[in-house]
């Protein structure tokens, strides 16, 4: 009885995995249908404070460009940062930008981003879309590169229109406003 139970489960993983090892045949594929999603919201990036939601995780140990900003070239954040539907934190936490940003640029202050987008709230609440960019924050309006993405936004792809709502490059507080266009399946 036991064994039967074992071979049926066996049988069935080969079914999924022809039992060549750990590799499935390779197939054409076929896509679903596409769909396209559109999100506004603020980003709030706040290094200064008592509640920072970016915080240094590593830096030269020597002078490099950008020295007199908080965002000298080579350092790198951690964040956590609050995603809301209005400029103001008040409207509404809709979700949060976990992930790193380096500051990359030597001759204008410039970061990579590799952010995962996540929402707490409505049916988005457990998705999220993975931002891997480029962002020359000087400008007050970029766009950003969306690579991927889990839950309702699976295979995601698409960009990101950034512009700076607040920008100090004093404290290196920053209110984004990002309208993102996502398609996914
Ligand atoms: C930077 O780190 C290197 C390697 O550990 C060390 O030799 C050097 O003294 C450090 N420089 C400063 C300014 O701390
Ligand atoms: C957010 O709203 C509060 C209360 O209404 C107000 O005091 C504050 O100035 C607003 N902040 C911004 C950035 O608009
Ligand atoms: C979002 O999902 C989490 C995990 O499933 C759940 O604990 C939480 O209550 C949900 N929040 C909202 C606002 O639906
Ligand atoms: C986002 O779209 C809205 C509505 O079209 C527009 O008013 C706003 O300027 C756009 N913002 C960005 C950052 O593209």
């Amino acid at each position: 009885m036991e064994g039967r139970l074992v071979l049926t489960l066996i049988l069935g993983l080969c079914a999924a995995i022809p039992c060549h090892g750990y590799y499935s045949e390779s197939k054409p594929y076929v896509p679903p249908a596409e769909k396209v999603t559109q999100l506004h919201f603020f980003l709030h990036d706040t290094l200064s404070g008592k509640d920072p939601t970016a915080v240094l995780v590593a830096r030269p140990n020597f002078t490099t460009a950008f020295n007199n900003t908080p965002i000298p070239f080579g350092s790198v954040f951690a964040t956590d940062d609050l995603l809301t539907v209005g400029p103001n934190l008040t409207s509404g936490v809709i979700g949060n930008a976990q992930g790193l940003w380096a500051s990359t640029g030597q001759d204008v202050l410039s970061l990579v981003v590799y952010w995962d987008f996540g929402f707490t709230r409505g049916k988005l609440n457990g998705s999220s879309f993975s931002m891997f960019s480029r962002d020359p924050i000087t400008q007050t309006e970029r766009e950003a590169a969306v690579v991927g993405g889990r839950g309702e936004f699976r295979m995601a792809k698409g960009f990101a229109q950034l512009k700076s709502y607040v920008a100090d490059f004093t404290t290196g507080d920053a209110i984004v406003e990002c309208n993102v266009t996502l398609v996914h399946y």
